[in-house]
Parts: structure tokens; C-alpha cells; sequence
């Protein structure tokens, strides 16, 4: 039987962290699904397909191996999707103690939820200080964010809209 984790995130957008986490993922899990879902306590700046675009653009460009599905899931709770694709793991990356205070009530309510339990991944060191939302304020104001993300998310966020 094969075994299938959901990298889940709001990925808005996509980071150099956010592929670790996925290679990473890819070496251990026979399947990846790479989820793109709408988190309603942050402001986005893309729509959700443009974020599916750009992992699948990027997944490729770093020539991750393995099978990896990048998609969306907008209609209830993400154990749902897992319970629909039979998941039965959650990767997240934490960078710090500071993510795994956010991310372990969450992991707790998946498991009461569906019996979907998550695994913590440490991401490359190099990447500790990488988040999606630095990566909307230093675009948003003009300032050059090609350290942090994949090349794809680099050009898309400098090409005049
Ligand atoms: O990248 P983010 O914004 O930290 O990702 C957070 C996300 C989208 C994974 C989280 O908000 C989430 O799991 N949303 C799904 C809604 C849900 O199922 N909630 C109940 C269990 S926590």
C-alpha cells in the first residue's frame, strides 16, 4: 500500500523552505500531495491557483523527485481531503519552537478529527528565517526577494501586473 502525506500550507507564496520541506517529504513518502489552502487569518496576496501554478513550477524546476500532487482544497477541513485521498499524515515544517507552538494544537485537533496524524520536518537551517509573509512585505514594497523563494515565484513577483 502506498503511503501518502499532504504538505499542507497557505503557500502565498511558495519559499525556498517550503521545497525543502517537500524534498525532504518526497524521500520519505511514497506520494506527496502538496496542498494549497485559504488560511482566513492572513490577507493574500495570490489567488489560490497562481499558488498551485507556481509550486508545480517550481517542484519541477528543482527537480524533486517522486510522485508529487500539487493542488487545493477550499471545502471543509483539511482532514477531509486526507480521509478523501486516504492520507494518513500531515508534513509540516517548523523553523522554531515558535512554529511548534502553532502548529501542535492543530496536530492534536487533526488526529480527535480523523485519526490523520501530523510529522514535524526540520527544514535546512539556511531557511530558518524564510517565511511567506517577509516574502509579501518585502515584494509589496518593492525589495528584491529572490534569496527566499524559487526562481519561478522571483520572476512572477517582479514582472509589472
Ligand atoms: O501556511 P499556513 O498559513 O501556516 O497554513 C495553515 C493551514 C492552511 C494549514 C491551516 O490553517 C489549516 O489546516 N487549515 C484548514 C482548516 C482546518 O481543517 N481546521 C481545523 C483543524 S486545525
Amino acid at each position: 500500500m502506498s503511503r501518502i502525506a499532504v504538505v499542507p500550507g497557505s503557500f502565498d507564496p511558495v519559499t525556498l523552505g517550503h521545497l525543502d520541506v517537500i524534498e525532504r517529504a518526497a524521500h520519505i513518502f511514497d506520494e506527496i500531495h502538496v496542498l494549497v489552502v485559504h488560511n482566513p487569518d492572513k490577507t493574500a496576496l495570490l489567488p489560490i491557483a497562481q499558488r498551485v501554478s507556481l509550486i508545480k513550477d517550481s517542484v519541477a524546476a528543482a527537480g524533486i523527485k517522486g510522485e508529487i500532487l500539487v493542488t487545493s482544497w477550499s471545502v471543509g477541513l483539511l482532514v477531509d481531503y486526507c480521509t478523501d485521498v486516504g492520507a494518513s499524515v500531515l508534513v509540516k515544517g517548523v523553523r522554531s519552537q515558535v512554529d511548534v507552538a502553532y502548529e501542535t494544537p492543530m496536530a492534536i485537533v487533526n488526529r480527535n478529527l480523523a485519526g490523520v496524524e501530523t510529522v514535524f520536518m526540520l527544514p535546512d537551517p539556511a531557511h530558518a528565517h524564510v517565511s511567506s509573509s517577509l516574502v509579501r512585505q518585502v515584494a509589496s514594497l518593492g525589495g528584491d526577494v529572490s534569496p527566499y523563494v524559487p526562481r519561478a515565484v522571483s520572476d512572477f513577483l517582479q514582472t509589472p501586473k
